[in-house]
């Protein structure tokens, strides 16, 4: 084979190096190394990386707003504990999140600046609306279960500092998805009103949150890079369908219908087949036109400039104490 030209770039560095070092890191990365921020990585790793991590903070910051509308209407002191405790936490994932973007060069305020201008998308289920007691224990249920689907496998992905904080972030959506799944379970129980008040929760919620895994795999523009450098482990359509199969048990046990009339057991392949997804439903929401965007972006906007005071103030006592 004839060897590429060895075309000298700015820094002296032959064409091939950069091959080379191409090569090198696709090699770290199928030997199951963890690619740390110091580490030589190829631009469009650091992009998608940057592009993803960025957007899942702004989801988890964005997703305290639907279930942050039920804190005062919570219906008994414990139920608002504990949303609290669960709204404090995705605000918590968003910084780690942010952290773990930073790590990769970029500025937080540009990230959120992103976010305000339009310009980075967030997860498109927090673009419908909390009209329920119920949709708190359903979004814990739903919402949290399909999330600790997809984040798990990411800390496993390749890029050590999403990794990592996928970790921590795991571990307290399992408590979200308890405290949701015992609220439904209750209300599943409870009087003929909370049993249907349950069950329209779930008629709503359903289907966006099977959209919360993205596109179908042969829509999916990301998953390629992503799935080659080991920062996604599986597609959108096997986490979807693997979320399918375990919630199916699960709505049975509290003896709810998921709204889904083409849901069948196939013995063949031994998952649960579904329906057809509303694409056209899921392309609006993401390009904004959804039930809530428009409120979400101006919560998000309103709540910037909030707290501009406590970023300035920040800034003034570290620029007065920059040896703290
Ligand atoms: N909502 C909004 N946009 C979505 C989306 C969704 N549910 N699914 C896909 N998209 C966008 C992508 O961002 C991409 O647009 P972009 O190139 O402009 O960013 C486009 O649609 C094509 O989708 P791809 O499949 O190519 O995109 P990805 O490969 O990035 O896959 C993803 C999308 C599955 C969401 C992936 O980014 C991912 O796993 N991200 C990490 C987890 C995450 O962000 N979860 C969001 C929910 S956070 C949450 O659940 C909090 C919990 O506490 C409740």
């Amino acid at each position: 084979m004839e060897s590429q030209p060895h075309i000298r770039d700015i820094s002296g560095n032959t064409a091939l190096d950069e091959a080379q070092r191409v090569k090198r890191f696709e090699e770290r990365i199928q030997a199951g190394e963890r690619i740390e921020p110091k580490d030589w990585m190829p631009d469009v790793y650091r992009r998608q990386l940057t592009r993803m991590i960025s957007q899942h903070a702004h989801s988890e910051v964005v997703g305290m707003y639907p279930e942050g509308n039920w804190i005062t209407r919570a219906p008994t002191l414990r139920r608002k504990l504990g949303l609290l405790a669960k709204v404090q936490d995705e605000c918590g994932h968003g910084l780690y999140l942010y952290c773990a973007a930073e790590t990769l060069g970029v500025d937080r305020s540009d990230l959120t600046d992103e976010l305000l201008s339009g310009k980075a998308k967030y997860a498109s289920i927090f673009n419908y609306p909390t009209l329920s007691w119920a949709d708190i224990g359903v979004i814990g249920w739903l919402v949290d279960g399909a999330a600790i689907i997809n984040q798990t496998p990411l800390a496993k992905c390749s890029y050590g500092p999403y990794a990592r904080a996928m970790v921590h972030i795991c571990k307290e959506e399992s408590f979200h998805l308890k405290q949701g799944y015992e609220i439904v379970t209750k209300l599943a129980q409870g009087n003929s009103a909370q049993k249907e008040m349950v069950q329209e929760s779930v008629n709503r919620w359903w289907w966006p949150v099977l959209m919360m895994f993205g596109p179908s795999d042969s829509d999916s523009s990301n998953s390629e890079d992503l799935m080659r450098w080991k920062v996604k482990l599986f597609s959108n359509d096997s986490l979807r369908q693997r979320f399918v199969n375990g919630s199916v048990a699960q709505a049975k046990a509290v003896k709810l219908t998921l709204p889904d009339p083409d849901l069948r057991f196939n013995e063949e392949s031994g998952n649960w087949d579904y329906g057809t997804i509303n694409w056209d439903e899921f392309w609006q929401v993401v390009k904004g036109h959804g039930p809530c965007n428009r409120e979400r972006m101006r919560m998000s906007r309103k709540k910037h400039n909030d707290g501009r005071w406590v970023r300035e103030a920040a800034r003034a006592y570290s620029a007065r104490h920059p040896e703290k």
